[in-house]
């Protein structure tokens, strides 16, 4: 399939050099887009100006919200090369989420090259300071103008790009997090292990809850005893108990993180043993009681890895590594952002180049 390529004739002014991006804040000047009907399949792929979408109210993602989604970033190097960190793993995510939702499958082939074909259009908003990067976020929404609760014959995909700093205003700093013992945020059978916007539709309330007590996300327990750790609101989550690194097994209810799986196969490189299994509340409590819990941190596309200094489950307090960044957080985040942006050898094969 061809991509069409349209410039925008009025290239809004990009941020100043060294400006604070936040994240998800700023726009670049296009978009990918192209469209599905089940007489032409996916179709009209076209590189546009970015601009609102004109949608029929009646249009089925807004009442059912039959849509997936990504995210990825690209970062450029010093030698000014620019590096996508294993979009292999978004693109296939992107069709197994596709299959729990009704959606079609993706060519994941095709959808990498229109992606390079828009960064290559909109490369000079790629930050280089340091912590920075380009997001991208590759949806689709069900575009079907219907009110009966069906799978959409016609969809969209589209993606959007985004020039960011730290998910959190916390940086690499330590974040606070809320044991919710109340919400659940998936089970099994449902869509954890999905990237599909209902997963954070039913996350929002329990974040603003713990804001509002001071923290900045929430640990979700699995939704069933609400014994077991799962995920950290954005994030999978990663602990260090006594020397070892532990982190929830995928047992259906929680996503499957590109960032997790390449902190697991970093680790393993390094020669760190790290367990993927059930992990209970009560277990993490009592090895800080003992003075074993070395370390805890959320990873992440958007916040990278992002070190826990606090959890409060029901009202008591563990306070990790003195609320501190530990020494395999640290490393984690230095080793990934490093191969990510090209400073490090790419000793795992992970960074693929736009060309
Ligand atoms: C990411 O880490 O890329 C995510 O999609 C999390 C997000 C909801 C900001």
């Amino acid at each position: 399939m061809e991509i069409s390529i349209t410039r925008t004739t009025t290239p809004k002014a990009k941020p100043e050099k060294g400006a604070a991006l936040g994240f998800g804040k700023i726009f670049t000047d296009h978009m990918f887009v192209m469209d599905y009907c089940p007489e032409k399949g996916w179709h009209d792929a076209r590189i546009v100006p970015y601009a609102p979408l004109m949608m029929d109210p009646a249009s089925m993602v807004l009442h059912y919200g039959q849509a997936i989604f990504e995210g990825m970033k690209a970062y450029k190097t010093k030698e000014g090369k620019i590096l996508l960190f294993r979009p292999d793993k978004n693109m296939a995510r992107t069709n197994s989420s596709n299959d729990r939702l009704c959606i079609p499958k993706i060519d994941e082939e095709f959808c990498t090259k229109a992606l390079c074909e828009l960064i290559k259009v909109d490369q000079d908003w790629i930050p280089q300071e340091k912590d920075t990067a380009l997001y991208i976020r590759p949806f689709i929404i069900a575009t079907d103008v219907h009110l009966g609760v069906k799978p959409s014959q016609t969809y969209k995909y589209i993606i959007i790009l985004s020039p960011v700093g730290s998910y959190y205003p916390e940086g690499i700093n330590p974040v606070k997090i809320y044991v919710e013992d109340n919400y659940v945020r998936a089970v099994k059978g449902g869509m954890g292990h999905t990237k599909t916007a209902g997963n954070y539709a039913a996350s929002i309330k329990a974040q603003e809850v713990a804001q509002e007590k001071g923290y900045t996300q929430v640990l979700w327990l699995d939704g069933v005893e609400r014994k077991y750790v799962e995920e950290v609101g954005t994030m999978n989550v990663f602990f260090v108990i006594d020397g070892k690194v532990v982190t929830p097994a995928l047992e259906g209810s929680l996503l499957p993180g590109v960032t997790r799986d390449s902190v697991i196969q970093i680790l393993k490189y390094w020669g760190v043993p790290c367990e993927e299994r059930r992990l209970s509340i009560q277990e993490l409590y009592e090895a800080n009681d003992a003075g074993k819990l070395d370390e805890a941190f959320g990873t992440g596309t958007a916040a990278v890895i992002s070190p826990i200094g606090e959890l409060n489950w029901e009202g008591k307090i563990a306070t990790i590594n003195g609320g501190k960044t530990g020494p395999i957080a640290e490393r984690l985040y230095n080793s990934i952002t490093d191969i990510q942006n090209g400073r490090a050898e790419d000793v795992l094969g992970w960074t693929y180049e736009v060309k």
